[in-house]
């Protein structure tokens, strides 16, 4: 019998190094499956997830439910500056609350801010490229999947890009403790750390742009909102947190996963480079195949019938976005990655309803632009080591991805 199977054993070293193969079996089940390893629900089929996904019975405010049982506990105190910050995030609002922060922070995260980074991704793509050595291995993401985004989005938000390492640094105190890694022992000390620090850089940018406002973010997100209703300090400092950090470790894996589905599938990887499949649609099969977002918590507010399974109040739910992207039942032979599939889009990646996933358009954009020069501008590209996957609940990411190229094409040769 296999134990981890058995408890839904989320964290095994099979669930993680292959979460398609290990939740197949489950989502051929009836209703929702308990998870004994997670004390949790495990909803795996695409309808079941984006229904929940869209069920205001549920909430995000997982945070929340597990300060109210656990807000004594040393993790908890220990962490106690990082879940002040957080308790403010949009993300773990709901309501009338999520509304105002989402349509506040949306007016400065606006479609004409995004649309206006094309140039730049485009530039720091082939700046990246550029520094790679030719003939012998190095790490693609510490190269080009982890800079780019986290560059952009510092970029955006008027972070000079000296200080773009430490940025790095934060981000990954932080992310043990939200992406629920389970193997970080003082991952509540580092995220207290990474919140102090970052909150005291932040509300330094914060004074400077209340004086001299400039167009970034941080100066659309102090003018956003009217004389009755403006972010405050703290709602400004917590959500600059959560773009600069929901704005790259995702996007840094996405680009990954994708290089690592496409040097699996040749053929594709040629379309892509030729130009033969339009780079949008392609981004979307990416998204679909191997999804950065692997699953979303939710916390049922009252008890609920899920798919002819009794949730009670309070407890959690995992909706495992990688199963449902691999349903059978929406998408014909799931395991395939066909870059010109019709209803890739109907992926669950980026979530669905009031929470779907504010940054999309970045996310898209960066993948879109910075995929195809990648492709186009190495030669013999391929993998140099193993792939080991980062042991989280909640994205899928690799540790370092490391690739050998046989030559590098300049920048006019690669276009066309
Ligand atoms: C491929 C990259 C990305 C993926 C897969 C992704 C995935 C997601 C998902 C699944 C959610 C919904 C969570 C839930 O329902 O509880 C979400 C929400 C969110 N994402 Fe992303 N994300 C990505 C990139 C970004 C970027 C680039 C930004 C910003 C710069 C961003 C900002 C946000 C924010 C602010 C929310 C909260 C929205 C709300 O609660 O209303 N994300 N994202």
């Amino acid at each position: 019998m296999n134990t981890a199977l058995e408890s839904l054993d989320l964290l095994a070293p099979e669930a993680i190094a292959d979460p398609y193969s290990f939740l197949a079996e489950t989502r051929r089940r009836p209703g929702l499956t308990w998870s004994s390893r997670h004390k949790a629900w495990v909803a795996t089929r695409h309808g079941d997830v984006t229904a929940l996904l869209r069920d205001p019975r549920l909430t995000a405010n997982r945070v929340g439910t597990y300060l109210r049982k656990h807000g004594e506990s040393p993790g908890a105190q220990a962490a106690a500056t990082f879940y002040r910050v957080a308790q403010e995030w949009m993300s773990l609002k709901e309501g009338a609350d999520h509304s105002r922060l989402r349509s506040l922070v949306q007016r400065a995260f606006s479609p004409r801010v995004v649309k206006d980074m094309a140039s730049l991704v485009v530039e720091l793509s082939d700046e990246f490229v550029d520094t790679f050595p030719v003939g012998e291995p190095f790490d693609l993401l510490e190269r080009f999947a982890f800079p780019l985004p986290a560059t952009v989005i510092a970029g955006m938000l008027g972070v000079p890009v000296e200080d773009r390492d430490r940025f790095k640094q934060w981000s990954q105190g932080l992310s043990a403790l939200v992406f629920a890694a389970s193997d970080v022992a003082d991952r509540h000390e580092s995220a207290a750390r990474a919140t102090d620090e970052l909150s005291a850089y932040i509300a330094d940018l914060i004074a400077e742009r209340e004086v001299s406002p400039r167009d970034d973010l941080i100066s659309h997100l102090i003018e956003a909102g009217s004389k009755q209703d403006k972010l405050t300090h703290l709602e400004i400092v917590a959500h600059a947190i959560l773009l600069l950090f929901a704005g790259h470790e995702t996007t840094t894996n996405l680009i990954c996963n994708s290089v690592v589905a496409l040097l699996a599938n040749p053929s594709a990887a040629d379309a892509l480079r030729s130009g033969d499949v339009d780079a949008g649609m392609a981004v979307e099969e990416l998204l679909r195949y191997d999804s950065p977002a692997k699953t979303v918590i939710r916390v049922a507010l009252e008890d609920v019938e899920v798919a002819g399974t009794r949730v009670p109040e309070g407890d959690r739910i995992l909706l495992i976005q990688s199963a449902a992207n691999r349903d059978p039942g929406v998408f014909a032979d799931p395991d395939v990655l066909d870059l010109t599939r019709a209803n890739a889009g109907a992926h669950t990646s980026f979530g669905s309803g009031p929470h779907y996933c504010l940054g999309a358009p970045l996310a898209r954009l960066e993948a879109r632009l910075a995929l195809p020069i990648l492709l186009r501008r190495t030669e013999g590209l391929a993998l140099a080591g193993d792939l080991s996957w980062q042991p989280n609940l909640l994205t899928r990411g690799l540790e370092r991805l490391d690739v050998t190229i046989s030559g590098l094409k300049s920048k006019g040769l690669s276009d066309g």
